[in-house]
């Protein structure tokens, strides 16, 4: 389609001017060391699910019973596992410092535990050789809510203790595989859900629903990796029934972590007197908080596929206030933001519609702008990732809406990939610079 090529050709004109002048920053402005990247995860973009000695992980049975929003299953997804070579090459193209994908546990390990695939394996070794070759930091992610079901049936995964020690074989198996390619050693650390919550007036009531609410996505995974505990406004409300760390494991957490990966979609307002649905259906969260973890993953599990996202606002940017929250909180950690991305419907990929995502890129721009006055103030930040490199089997939104910079043709076969405007605004921004990469690192979550 010419003429919406052409169109396509002003837009871009337009943006990369509005990126590098009127907008007043530019690359130039980041610590050269700072990576700029894009992601996917394993389920979400592989495919080849049953190939190749794969078995299934909870994930396949999750949305084989109809539970993903649309009924997609990851089956086929972006087929990756058949197109990393051309995906990594458009990587290069887009001028990605870094790529942050995830290893899939059942394709390497099948049952969970015992033996290695070794053709899964293999897969992995192919996609970061490719990745070094270009340049193209690889990030892995080892586990993302893809759990082996052999582990879900033999003891419900991560609600048992007993998962510790598989996931800690499937971690030294990874280390020792892959960690080689690195030229320094891997760094590794856990990465965050991590909306912003705000009251949504100033009431007493909604106050102290935000504290909760925020206690509950992120001070319950944090407090315990920086301080050994879990935070007090958990413990008071759900007491005997929130599980208890020995002196040993709360020595053993204290600072487990090179570096903490926050994803970051939205600002979330947090309204009490309504939160009984509207908060728990419309934003991931019960801030009502009266459920034990592993019951708050069930309430989850129950809902969240069915859950509209909470709405993405360009103007309403929540990571400086995060950013600010957890330098404070927990002794200024190492951050990357591992995911940050604006959903539109998927429609046509080839379509004008899809290829032309200016509120995408106004969404990308205006966070990207706003990490510049946190570094100013002193918070340890070191990336960011755009979610996502191309469309997904979306763990909220099926093949319904997308993020990705990069738009798949579902219903094509071949599984087309057609470039949106905001895959050539990255590209320009990052452009601009002269910052080479001398060393390969690996971050592992
Ligand atoms: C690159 O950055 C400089 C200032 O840092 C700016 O003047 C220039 O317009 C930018 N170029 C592009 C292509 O963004
Ligand atoms: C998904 O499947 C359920 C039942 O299996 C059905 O009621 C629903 O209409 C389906 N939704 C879509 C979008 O196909
Ligand atoms: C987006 O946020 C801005 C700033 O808070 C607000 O003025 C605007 O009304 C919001 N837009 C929508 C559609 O909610
Ligand atoms: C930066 O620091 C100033 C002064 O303490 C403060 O007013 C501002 O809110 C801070 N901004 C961020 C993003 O942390």
């Amino acid at each position: 389609m010419p003429s919406c090529f052409f169109l396509l050709f002003l837009v871009i004109k337009h943006i990369s001017a509005t990126a590098s002048s009127d907008s007043g920053f530019s690359r130039h402005d980041f610590p050269p060391d700072f990576v700029f990247g894009a992601g996917s995860s394993a389920y979400q973009v592989e495919g080849a699910a049953a190939e190749d000695g794969r078995k299934p992980s909870m994930w396949d049975t999750f949305v084989h019973a109809g539970k993903a929003y649309g009924n997609g299953t990851g089956d086929i997804a972006a087929d990756q596992y058949h197109k990393y070579k051309e995906d990594v090459k458009l990587m290069f193209e887009m001028g990605l410092d870094a790529y942050r994908f995830s290893i899939s546990w059942s394709r390497v390990i099948p049952d969970g535990y015992g033996a290695v695939n070794p053709k899964g394996l293999n897969y992995y070794h192919n996609l970061i050789n490719e990745l070094v070759n270009y340049g193209i930091e690889p990030h892995v992610t080892l586990s993302h809510f893809d759990i082996p079901q052999g582990l879900q049936d033999d003891y419900k995964g991560f609600e048992s203790p007993k998962f510790i020690e598989d996931f800690t074989a499937y971690a030294d198996l990874c280390f020792k595989e892959y960690g080689d390619k690195e030229k320094q050693q891997g760094k590794i650390g856990i990465t965050l859900l991590a909306f912003w919550y705000e009251p949504l007036t100033n009431s007493v009531i909604n106050i102290a629903a935000t504290k909760k609410a925020i206690a509950f996505l992120i001070d319950w995974l944090m407090e315990p990796i920086v301080y050994g505990r879990y935070p007090a406004i958990m413990r008071r409300n759900l007491g005997s029934s929130l599980p208890h760390f020995t002196e040993k494991e709360s020595n053993l957490l204290k600072g487990s972590f090179d570096f903490i990966g926050l994803n970051h979609y939205a600002v979330v307002k947090v309204d009490e007197p309504t939160a009984t649905p509207s908060v728990q259906d419309d934003n991931m969260i019960d801030t009502r908080a009266n459920a034990v973890p592993a019951g708050r993953f069930r309430i989850l599990e129950r809902n969240i596929f069915r859950l509209k996202r909470p709405e993405q606002n360009s103007s309403e940017i929540g990571i400086p206030k995060m950013l600010r929250y957890i330098k404070q909180k927990y002794k200024n950690p190492t951050v990357l933001i591992h995911e940050n991305g604006y959903a539109t419907d998927n429609g046509d990929p080839s379509s004008p519609a899809s290829y032309l995502d200016t509120k995408r890129i106004e969404f990308i721009r205006n966070n990207i702008q706003s990490l510049l006055e946190s570094i100013r103030n002193g918070s340890n930040l070191k990336g960011y990732f755009v979610w996502s490199f191309l469309d997904c089997f979306e763990s909220f939104g099926g093949y319904i809406s997308h993020f990705g910079l990069i738009g798949v043709d579902f219903k094509d076969t071949n599984r087309k990939r057609y470039p949106r405007l905001s895959s050539y605004w990255y590209s320009s921004f990052l452009a601009n610079n002269t910052r080479k990469i001398e060393t390969s690192s690996a971050f592992v979550e």
